[in-house]
This record gives structure tokens, sequence and C-alpha cells, in this order.
């Protein structure tokens, strides 16, 4: 078999060359295929509900215990009790009510402090499982600043698990 002529050989190379460098320069556009729809709407319209701490400084050590113990069993209920497998929206909640706590937890020393623990481990909303995990592993994170003995997040899913036996019908209550 002849070789092709050196010129449609050439030529062949040009065009492939152009058809990449025309692929690879097109704008950026959000890409659909990994995040639905949805899922993209959503976050177009998503409020930035971060900002800086609001509240001052909490002096009185037993009612800034008091408050974090509140907070905790809130929080760590909230999450064993959040959609196994949550929508979109339901994960933007979740995760912008751990981002306006960290502005207007009443202890503003805490809060501060919050917000850097945040940065550094962003709250996970991609199922139940996952938010547990995530307030566990960030209460550990408080406790070990603090001083205090490490928890075993295996145990969470059991410590708090609130009567959820009714799971499925409970759905519907809010509606009666
Ligand atoms: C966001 C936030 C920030 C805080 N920052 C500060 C601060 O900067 N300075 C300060 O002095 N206090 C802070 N606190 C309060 C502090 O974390 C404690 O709540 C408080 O000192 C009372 O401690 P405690 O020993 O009673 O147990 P807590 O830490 O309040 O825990 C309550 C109970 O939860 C269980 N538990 C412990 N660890 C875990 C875990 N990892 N996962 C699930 N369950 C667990 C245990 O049964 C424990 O008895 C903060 C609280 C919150 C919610
Ligand atoms: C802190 O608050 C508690 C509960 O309200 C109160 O009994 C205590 O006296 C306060 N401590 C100080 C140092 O003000």
């Amino acid at each position: 078999m002849r070789a092709p002529p050196i010129q449609i050989t050439l030529t062949a190379c040009v065009l492939v060359f152009l058809t990449i460098a025309f692929v690879l320069l097109q704008p950026s556009k959000p890409n659909l295929h990994w995040q639905s729809q949805e899922a993209a709407i959503h976050a177009a319209h998503e409020p930035d509900v971060g900002g800086h701490v609001i509240m001052g400084k909490l002096g009185n050590e037993t009612i800034k215990a008091e408050l974090g113990r509140s907070t905790w069993k809130l929080l760590h209920t909230m999450t064993a009790r959040f959609p196994l497998e949550p929508t979109s929206e339901e994960r933007t909640a979740l995760k912008q009510w751990i981002t306006l706590l960290s502005r207007l937890y009443p202890c503003g020393e805490c809060a501060e402090h919050f917000q850097v623990l945040l940065k550094q481990y962003p709250p996970q909303t991609s199922s139940r499982d996952a938010a547990s995990q995530w307030a566990c592993a960030v209460h550990n994170k408080v406790n070990e600043r603090l001083e205090k003995p490490m928890f075993d997040c295996s145990l969470v899913a059991d410590m708090y698990q609130c009567g959820c036996d009714e799971e499925e019908g409970s759905e519907e209550v809010g509606l009666i």
C-alpha cells in the first residue's frame, strides 16, 4: 500500500489540530452531565448565607457549657433524622442552617472557632450517614481543642436515634 501524498497528510493534521483547538477553546459552561439540571438551577438561586459572627463574647462558663450541650444535642439529632437520600434542596437547607449557626451561635468566641472549623471541614450533606459522621467529627475537633475525651463516631447512630422507628409513616405527621 502506498503512503498518501504529503499534502493530504499535512491537511489532515491541520484539520485535526484545528478541531481539537476549537473544542478546547470553547467558553466553559456548567457541566450538566455530572450535576443534575435541577441541582444546577437550584445552585444558581442559592443565596449566600455566610458572613461575620454576630454575637459577642459569652462570659458565663455555666451558661456556655449548657448552651453547648443543648446545641450539640440538636445538631446530632438533626443529622440522625436527616433523609437517607436528601434532595439537593434538602442538602442546601442543612448546609445553610449550619452556616447560619456559625454566624448566630450565641457564644461569639465559640462561633469564631466554629467558622474556622467549617472552612477546614465543610458540612457533608450527601446522606444521613455523611451528615451524622461529619457532625461527630466536628464535635470531636471541638472536644480536642477543649481537651475533652474523643467520642467513638461508630456509636452516633445508636445514641441519637430519637424514636425513629416510625420512620416511614412520620413523613405525613406534619400534614395532619
Ligand atoms: C459549635 C460549638 C462550638 C463551641 N465552641 C466552644 C468554645 O470555643 N469554647 C468553649 O468553652 N465551649 C465551646 N462549645 C461548648 C462545648 O463544646 C461543650 O458543649 C461544653 O463545654 C459542655 O461540654 P460537655 O463536656 O458537657 O459535653 P459536650 O461536648 O457538650 O457533649 C455533650 C454530650 O455529647 C456526647 N458527645 C461528645 N462528643 C461527641 C461527638 N463527637 N459526637 C456525638 N456526641 C458526642 C457526649 O455524650 C457528651 O456528654 C461549643 C459548642 C458548640 C456547639
Ligand atoms: C453564670 O450563670 C449561672 C446560671 O444563670 C449563675 O447561677 C451564675 O451565678 C453565673 N456566674 C457568674 C460568674 O456570673
